[in-house]
This record gives structure tokens, C-alpha cells and sequence, in this order.
């Protein structure tokens, strides 16, 4: 079975040198600092970035803790990246569904902005609680249903909000899914976190692609959103965007 879509692979890949342009709003070191806290890492602790892409949360971790981190994407544009990026981290092709990986061998997996990719989530938890050590902690950071629907991005492109919330999984959903996996003490942590964005940016991002989010739009909700952040632009005198980050830790032990 194909677990990830040529089309989608082939948008990573043709992304890949420029994603991170996409990302530059978040804090990727005060996320590494919850995961710290949340899952008690230290030096000693082996983790798994999960759909490391260009690898940003696995190194974030490694950066903060000097744990072992191993990072894991089917995209090898995106894992190219990650590498250039740190050459300590061990980065693996691989999909979630069937981990190349030992059973019991993680003390944290952290899976950002990846769960709303996967298509068989039930069998990826499974290999989660496969790879984990007993005690084991894993940490999906997504988005909320609730903060997708006031997320500014959508307030400019209206149109593919409908999709997001198809494509990301409500909190309700992860729990099954986890809970089916075997895990236990499920919590969802969820984080609103002031940030600004340049319309700039925001026009770059979805005019590249940059977000997976703009895959689906019409060449019409496209040209809506650039003209209403162009609007934006000559109304405020170019004034950052408030573009807070909303985010969702769904911590599990299992
Ligand atoms: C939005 S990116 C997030 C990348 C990175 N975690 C970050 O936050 O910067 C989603 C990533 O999930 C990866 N992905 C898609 N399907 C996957 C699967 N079945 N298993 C593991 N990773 C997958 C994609 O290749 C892509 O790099």
C-alpha cells in the first residue's frame, strides 16, 4: 500500500528549498522547551521527529536538550534540507504506518504539523505505541477545530477553510485513534501565542504554496486573498498582521 500520495510527495519535494520561509512566524525553541517539560527530556533520551520535513522541531529538541534525536519524512527534498541543516541528527526516510525502527526503543515521539497528512492514521498509532518505550511520551502538535476556525490565514482565504477542517483531525478523533493504539492519560494543551506576520509573507506563502493549505484553492479565492492583503498593505501603511499561533499539544503516555 501507497501511504503518501505522488502528488503530495512531488508538492514537498518541489517546496522543499523554500519551506522553511513558511515557518519563520513560529518559535521553534519555546515548542522544544514544552516538550522538555512535558516528556521530561533530557541528554539521555532518545526521541523521534515524526515527519521532520526540514527537520525544525527534531533540532529545536537536540538544540535544547542534547538528547539523540532521529528524524523520519518520506520526502527525501525535505530531508535534504534537514541534513544541510545538522549533520548530528539521523534522518531516515520513512513512513509513519511502518516505522524502519526496533519496538520500545523512543522515550518521546513528537509529530509536528504532520497528522493531518497521514493516511492511515490507526495503523501509524499503532506504530507509535509499537516504537515507544513503556512510559513512553508522544506529542502531536496540530491544530485545534476550534482554532482553525479563527485563524487569520482564513479571515484572507476564506475558501479553504472547509478543507482544513476535513483534512485535520479533531481532538475527539486523536483520542479514538490513541486510545484504540493502547495509550493512556490523554491531554490536549492548547496554546494561543501572540505573533505578526507581514502581508508580504503571507502573500509569498500562499502565491508558492508554501502551506499545504493552499494545494486545494481556486486561482479565484487566491486572487481574493492577495488583493485583500494588498488592501491590508495600503490601508495600514504596510502595519504586521496580528497572526497569533494557535496550536494543540495532544500528549499521550503509553
Ligand atoms: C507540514 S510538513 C511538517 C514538517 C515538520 N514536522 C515541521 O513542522 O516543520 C508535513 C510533513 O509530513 C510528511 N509526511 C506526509 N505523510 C507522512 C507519513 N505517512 N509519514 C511520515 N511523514 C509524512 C511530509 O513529507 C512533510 O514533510
Amino acid at each position: 500500500m501507497n501511504y503518501m500520495s505522488k502528488d503530495s510527495s512531488n508538492e514537498f519535494n518541489k517546496i522543499s528549498q523554500e519551506y522553511d520561509k513558511g515557518r519563520i512566524s513560529e518559535d521553534i525553541l519555546f515548542w522544544a522547551n514544552e516538550a522538555v517539560k512535558i516528556a521530561k527530556i533530557t541528554d539521555k533520551s532518545i526521541i523521534a521527529d515524526m515527519g521532520c520535513g526540514t527537520g525544525n522541531y527534531g533540532i529545536g529538541i537536540n538544540e535544547v536538550t542534547n538528547s539523540t534525536v532521529i528524524g523520519f519524512d518520506p520526502v527525501s527534498g525535505m530531508l535534504d534540507q534537514a541534513m544541510k541543516k545538522n549533520s548530528q541528527i539521523h534522518f531516515v526516510r520513512a513512513v509513519s504506518e511502518w516505522m524502519p525502527f526496533k519496538d520500545s526503543i523512543f522515550d518521546t515521539i513528537y509529530a509536528a504539523q504532520v497528522w493531518h497528512h497521514i493516511s492511515g492514521r490507526q495503523q501509524s498509532a499503532k506504530e507509535l505505541y509499537r516504537v515507544l518505550k513503556t512510559n513512553g511520551i508522544k506529542i502531536i502538535h496540530t491544530i485545534s477545530h476550534d482554532q482553525l476556525k479563527i485563524k487569520t490565514v482564513f479571515k484572507f482565504f476564506p475558501e479553504i477553510l472547509e478543507g482544513q477542517l476535513k483534512a485535520y483531525p479533531s481532538d475527539n478523533e486523536l483520542k479514538n485513534l490513541f486510545e484504540k493504539a493502547g495509550f493512556r492519560s490523554f491531554k490536549a494543551i492548547h496554546y494561543e501565542i501572540e505573533r505578526y506576520q507581514m502581508a508580504d509573507e503571507f502573500i509569498e506563502i500562499a502565491q508558492k504554496k508554501l502551506w499545504s493549505m493552499f494545494r486545494p484553492i481556486s486561482q479565484k479565492g487566491l486572487e481574493f486573498g492577495v488583493l485583500e492583503l494588498i488592501k491590508w498593505k495600503n490601508d495600514t501603511n504596510n502595519l504586521p498582521i496580528r497572526n497569533d499561533e494557535l496550536i494543540t499539544l495532544f500528549v499521550a503516555i503509553k
